[in-house]
């Protein structure tokens, strides 16, 4: 929150871009944080835009408060949702963005390819509106697939730092313990265990050592790229 404050008061800050829950880390802000956060950008008049995207998808006892809830005369706020990621619609092209101030509102209105596909219209209100029970039970595996990640690391892999996200179908995983910070982990994964993954610093700065692992998948294709990730370390470190 201090490098935050100091930011904020700097006179070049004007926006501030939140994600909450936050993406790569999955981490769900509670609302004595967003009682800081709010107390800030009003203090300094930024203009926000909290990207909510991630929403939706949370692990069983946890609760997203969206950022609007603590601030909800804030007229510089900007809302993004979408049903692209809780039910697979990329490819539609929908989202939904939130805006409180009506000049703003205007001149996206004005602005932006202003063309609405009728099928993702069609598709974003029959997910909402229909989706509730199958969105219960993606929750159940995916919390699944997260509890089977943290014992394959722990029984594998122990020295591999992961902790169970609290959003997002992403784990966050920092494997400084088995390599080199110059180490290009996408293609050290691709070329010796044929697993496609995210490096860490294509995010956040400091995470050179971090792995992004995408867990929305059949938990036996999990199992597999576990499976040829510890090989592929194992084998990496016999060498070393
Ligand atoms: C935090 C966050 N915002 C926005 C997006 C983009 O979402 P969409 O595919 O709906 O454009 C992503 C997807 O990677 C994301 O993780």
């Amino acid at each position: 929150m201090k490098i935050l404050k100091k930011k904020a008061s700097d006179p070049k800050t004007t926006l501030f871009i939140f994600c909450n829950p936050h993406n790569p880390t999955g981490r769900v802000w509670k609302e004595e944080e967003l009682d800081k956060l709010s107390e800030i950008i009003e203090k300094h008049k930024l203009w926000v835009i909290s990207d909510e995207i991630h929403c939706d998808l949370i692990r069983a006892g946890q609760k997203h408060i969206p950022l609007g809830k603590t601030m909800p005369e804030y007229k510089k706020l900007i809302t993004c949702m979408a049903p692209s990621k809780t039910f697979n619609l990329a490819g539609l092209m929908i989202s939904n963005i939130i805006i409180h101030d009506e000049k703003l509102k205007d001149i996206w209105l004005n602005r932006h390819y202003n063309f609405d596909n009728p099928l993702s219209i069609a598709a974003a209100q029959a997910a909402y509106e229909k989706g509730g029970e199958w969105l219960e039970e993606l929750q159940i595996y995916l919390d699944e697939n997260f509890r089977f990640t943290e014992e394959y690391f722990a029984a594998n892999l122990p020295k591999a730092r992961f902790r169970i996200s609290e959003a997002t179908y992403l784990a966050w995983v920092d494997l400084s313990a088995y390599f080199d910070k110059s180490e290009d982990l996408p293609l050290f994964f691709a070329y010796n265990a044929g697993v496609l993954l995210e490096g860490g610093n294509m995010f956040v700065q400091n995470s050179d050592s971090f792995i992004r692992l995408n867990l929305a998948c059949p938990k036996a294709t999990l199992a597999e790229g576990l499976k040829r990730i510890n090989k592929a370390i194992g084998q990496q470190n016999n060498v070393l």
